[in-house]
């Protein structure tokens, strides 16, 4: 399929018909950026319901790891669905769910042996894995990072700290969970160089958190995204993620990875806890990791995946039909497409920094893989956010065929199926260029003006 192919204004007739009933009758907590309605796919090319065509660098949120449809994920799928639909792995055994998790245990980057625990979503890995830190280390709190999403169950949505209407209104939340700056080089949190950086904000944690708030020795996690998600897809530098290991290392602590939206290949290695060459204790999984079957993993250092019968469990979770998506999509992420997000990623990223010099919104062009954000700025001496202009840029995007998507409050994020090509790639930057020109210039932002 080629993409971008528009056929009509957007939203087409059939979109329009079908947003109004969703207005009616569904949950109005959704936040839909543009009228994109979906009816079918391929790669990384999706078709709305009105016959328009476009490039997908969303991805449904960063999950269609192996593009809309891929025919061995659909394979996969449709033969296992012949065989049974669910048995729960709670209570029974099925081979899809153990063969997953010796693929977890190959590809997991912990040493030694490794076990799974099985859920449905990236909120459920989370919860799995700071339920087991609590329970292996007999401590009851954590540490989580200013600008992260974990999910929005209790749990998870007491560590998650991307956005407060995520949390407004549903306090109190689970107590001992202390927050803490997140090493974001673009706006240092304690004022620092990038050139320089020593990770100083860990400082917060070792000299304030841990000395005023709450002993190291009551800390059962540190809960980290390698790469931040949510909070606007930053990169923090090696020494950061050394540090905290280092933090848990001597005072027990878990190290808890959540991988939810950086792991399966998306940064061009399976896990992007390995570009940083550090061993998590607990990692968490979903997203990428079944194409877009519902799946989430919490694998663990088999010592401490040691609680009793009983002690964690889910009716659906590790679903077989997921199970067997899964297992399809790490095949294709072995064979091919981890390095394709390495290869396609890195052009990808040289390309969007080179519009930073004909586009003065741009502030910060950032990522790893195809894990890529751009930070929009109004001026870039005081990096004052350019929130409005961010949307209207994702909005323009889309009428001229493009799929992007927000993360935080000004930064555009792409994380496209891992099966984009280089063409594809130089499509995305192309409406990207003109979405930046039309927004710059309706809002009086000229070269040099930032
Ligand atoms: C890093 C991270 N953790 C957890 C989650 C929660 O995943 P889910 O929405 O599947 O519950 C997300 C979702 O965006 C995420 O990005």
């Amino acid at each position: 399929m080629q993409a971008p192919d528009l056929k009509t204004p957007l939203p087409g007739p059939k979109a329009a018909a079908l947003i109004a009933r969703d207005e009616r009758f569904v949950s109005s907590s959704y936040t839909r950026s543009y009228p994109l309605v979906m009816a079918g796919g391929s790669g990384a090319v999706v078709e709305d319901v009105d016959g328009n065509r476009f490039l997908d660098c969303a991805a449904g949120i960063a999950v269609n790891a192996t593009g809309h449809a891929h025919p061995e994920v659909v394979n996969a799928i449709v033969d296992q669905a012949r065989r049974y639909l669910h048995m729960s792995g709670t209570d029974f055994y099925y081979e899809p769910q153990v063969r997953l998790a010796e693929q977890m245990a190959a590809i997991v980057p912990i040493s030694g042996e490794k076990r799974s625990f099985f859920g449905n979503s990236g909120t459920e890995a989370v919860e799995a894995s700071v339920k087991l830190a609590k329970w292996y280390t007999k401590r009851h709190n954590v540490i989580a990072f200013l600008g992260s999403f974990h999910g929005r169950t209790m749990g998870s949505l007491s560590m998650t700290s991307s956005r407060n209407l995520q949390r407004k209104g549903f306090g109190p939340l689970v107590p001992g969970v202390y927050h803490t700056p997140y090493a974001n080089c673009y706006r240092c949190p304690v004022g620092r160089q990038r050139e320089t950086c020593g990770a100083e904000c860990v400082d917060y944690l070792t000299d304030q958190i841990l000395v005023h708030l709450v002993s190291p020795d009551e800390v059962a996690a540190i809960v980290v995204e390698p790469i931040q998600g949510e909070g606007g897809y930053v990169v923090p530098p090696p020494v950061f993620i050394e540090r905290l290991k280092e933090l848990t290392k001597t005072h027990g602590i878990m190290f808890v990875a959540d991988e939810v939206q950086s792991g399966m290949g998306r940064t061009g290695k399976m896990f992007a806890i390995e570009h940083f060459g550090v061993e998590p204790d607990i990692l968490a999984t979903a997203k990428g990791i079944a194409s877009g079957m519902p799946l989430g993993v919490c694998t663990a250092r088999a010592d401490v995946m040691s609680w009793p019968p009983g002690a964690h469990a889910s009716t659906f979770g590790g679903n077989p039909v997921s199970c067997a998506a899964a297992l399809a999509t790490i095949d294709l992420l072995r064979r091919e497409l981890v390095k394709n997000a390495e290869v396609v990623g890195a052009y990808l990223l040289e390309s969007l920094a080179s519009l930073k010099d004909k586009h003065p919104l741009i502030g910060d062009v950032r990522g790893k893989g195809l894990m890529v954000g751009i930070e929009c700025v109004k001026d870039r001496t005081t990096k004052e956010r350019a929130v409005d202009e961010r949307d209207a840029i994702v909005d323009a995007a889309f009428t001229r065929g493009l799929l992007v998507l927000g993360a935080g409050k000004n930064t555009i994020r792409l994380s496209p199926p891992l099966v984009l090509s280089k063409d594809q790639a130089d499509t995305a930057v192309r409406i990207l260029d003109e979405a930046f020109t039309d927004v710059e210039k309706a809002r009086g932002y000229t070269k040099g003006g930032g």
